[in-house]
């Protein structure tokens, strides 16, 4: 059986992507930060409990020697105007978004040949939206540095960054986005993991950007 490794699985689109990956029969070994008696047993695969901004050297631990997929999807974000980003908010974004992910790839690499990395970006990278200027700048390092990875393991690791675009998680009360209106069209993150997980399988990089969510809102309308 195929083995994936999922990051931020606890929570939002890491958990459907567990639930994508279960249903296909591939061993998952999931990790997020609470611990495993908040999941587990609902969580139906391997859980490893891991801050990833600390290392993630118990996790490498317990990971099989060979990765058919690694989904790096752990991710937060903040929402505020320039001015109130402290330095210690600007710092743990880059930590979560951008440094860990590309730690994590490096190590996972010699365990990913002939496998796919897929990091998990935003349609924010590219977009413009006020208030999301560190969240934004972090996950266009993150675009970019994995465009050079793609470049560099070729032939070896496929690299794709895929782009979800708003996604009905608890992510944006975490980020402090208030109660706008443009939630209802927010897509629901099963549908959105089933569209990452189809991008993983064509290993095509993809961003489910402004028409992909209002075709969903459009579904829920009229369903
Ligand atoms: N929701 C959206 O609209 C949207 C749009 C575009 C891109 N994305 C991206 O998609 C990814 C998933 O977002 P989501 O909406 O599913 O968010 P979410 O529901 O808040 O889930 C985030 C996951 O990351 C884990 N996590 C957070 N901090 C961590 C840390 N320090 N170490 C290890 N794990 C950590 C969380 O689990 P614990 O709390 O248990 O640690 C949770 O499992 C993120 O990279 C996000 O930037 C989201």
């Amino acid at each position: 059986m195929p083995h994936a490794l999922i990051t931020g699985a606890s929570d939002g689109i890491g958990r459907a992507l567990v639930d994508v990956y279960h249903a296909k029969e591939w061993d998952i070994t999931a990790t997020a930060r609470r611990p495993a008696e908040a999941i587990m047993p609902e969580l139906p695969c391997a859980y490893v409990p891991l801050d990833l901004t600390t290392g993630a050297e118990s996790l490498l631990e317990k990971l099989p020697p060979k990765l058919d997929l690694a989904i790096l999807n752990a991710g937060a974000g903040k929402v505020a105007a320039p001015a109130d980003h402290s330095a210690e908010d600007v710092a743990q974004m880059i930590a979560l978004n951008t440094t860990a992910p590309l730690l994590l790839a490096q190590a996972l690499f010699p365990r990913l040949e002939g496998g796919t990395l897929a990091f998990i970006g935003s349609t924010a990278a590219r977009g413009a939206h006020k208030d999301f200027s560190v969240y934004a700048a972090t996950k266009a390092a993150l675009s970019g540095a994995a465009r050079s990875l793609a470049l560099e393991w070729e032939g070896l690791v496929k690299v794709l960054m895929l782009h979800p675009g708003p996604t009905a998680t608890t992510m944006h009360d975490k980020a402090g986005l208030g109660d706008i209106a443009a939630r209802r069209f927010f897509t629901p993150p099963a549908k959105v993991a089933a569209s990452l997980a189809d991008a993983i399988d064509r290993g095509k990089n993809r961003r489910l950007g402004a028409a992909y969510t209002a075709r969903h809102a459009l579904e829920g309308l009229f369903k």
